[in-house]
């Protein structure tokens, strides 16, 4: 399957990307992660990204566009991915449509995670990340046994640099003006499913993979 996840900073996409790319057996792309990756590397590629990424601004187009493209190469993805956090953007939308017709395929399904901003403000305030495996955490919501340490592989938590609140709102308002068009985007092409992501992760996860099933999930 070819999915893709949408929904603001905060909804929860990395957190049920893991569970959904493990029901589907496909590998997760997170744009966001290979930024983080590349930032943590030192690489050109991060050295530019962390320039809007400290803003709460989007990369440019081009760049991302062309990360994606030679990700979406790679053989573990030529029969399925997960798409969470691309595309953010209506060129970014057209540019993956071509890229995949161009490789004889296109996009089963993008399901939409719809939460409310005062939610995901709180979502994002509390949130925790690993520095070994990048399990997501949250210091209310699902906080670890040991405070600032992952109970899945012992390592550092930390906070994002972009999960600061000017930061966030920045985040929110790029959201509501670049991503938010997506929907009518996708709806257009009848491509579009939005579940409610509210409530236990795990109950998210199931809703997610039901709305799924339809589309071939
Ligand atoms: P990216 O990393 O994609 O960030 P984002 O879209 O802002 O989304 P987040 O990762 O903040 O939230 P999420 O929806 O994954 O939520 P999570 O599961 O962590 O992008 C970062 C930056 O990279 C961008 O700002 C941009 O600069 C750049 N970038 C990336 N892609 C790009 C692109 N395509 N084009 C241009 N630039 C790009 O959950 C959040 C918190 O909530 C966690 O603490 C979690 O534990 C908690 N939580 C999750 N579910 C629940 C629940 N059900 N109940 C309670 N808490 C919950
Ligand atoms: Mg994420």
């Amino acid at each position: 399957m070819r999915l893709v996840l949408v929904g603001p900073p905060g909804a929860g996409k990395g957190t049920q990307a893991e569970f959904v790319a493990a029901h589907l057996a496909v590998p997760k792309i997170s744009t966001g992660d290979i930024f983080r990756s590349n930032v943590r590397g030192g690489t050109p590629l991060g050295i530019e990204a962390k320039r809007y990424m400290d803003d709460g601004k989007l990369v440019p187009d081009e760049v991302t566009i062309n990360m994606v493209r030679g990700r979406l190469a790679e053989a573990d993805a030529l029969d399925g991915f997960l798409l969470d956090g691309f595309p953010r953007t209506v060129p970014q939308a057209q540019e993956l449509d071509k890229m995949l017709a161009d490789m004889g395929t296109q996009l089963d399904v993008v399901l939409e995670l719809v939460v409310d901003e005062d939610e995901v403000i709180r979502r994002l305030a509390g949130r925790r990340n690993c520095r070994g495996c990048d399990k997501i955490w949250h210091m209310e919501f699902d906080p670890p046994t040991r405070e600032g340490v992952c109970d899945r592989c012992g390592g550092q938590l930390y906070q994002r640099d972009d999960d600061k609140p000017e930061t966030i709102l920045n985040r929110l308002r790029e959201y509501a003006e670049k991503t938010a068009p997506l929907i009518d985007y996708y709806g257009a092409q009848n491509k579009l499913v939005g579940i409610d992501a509210t409530g236990l992760v795990e109950d998210i996860t199931v809703r997610a993979i039901d709305a799924l099933r339809s589309y071939g999930g």
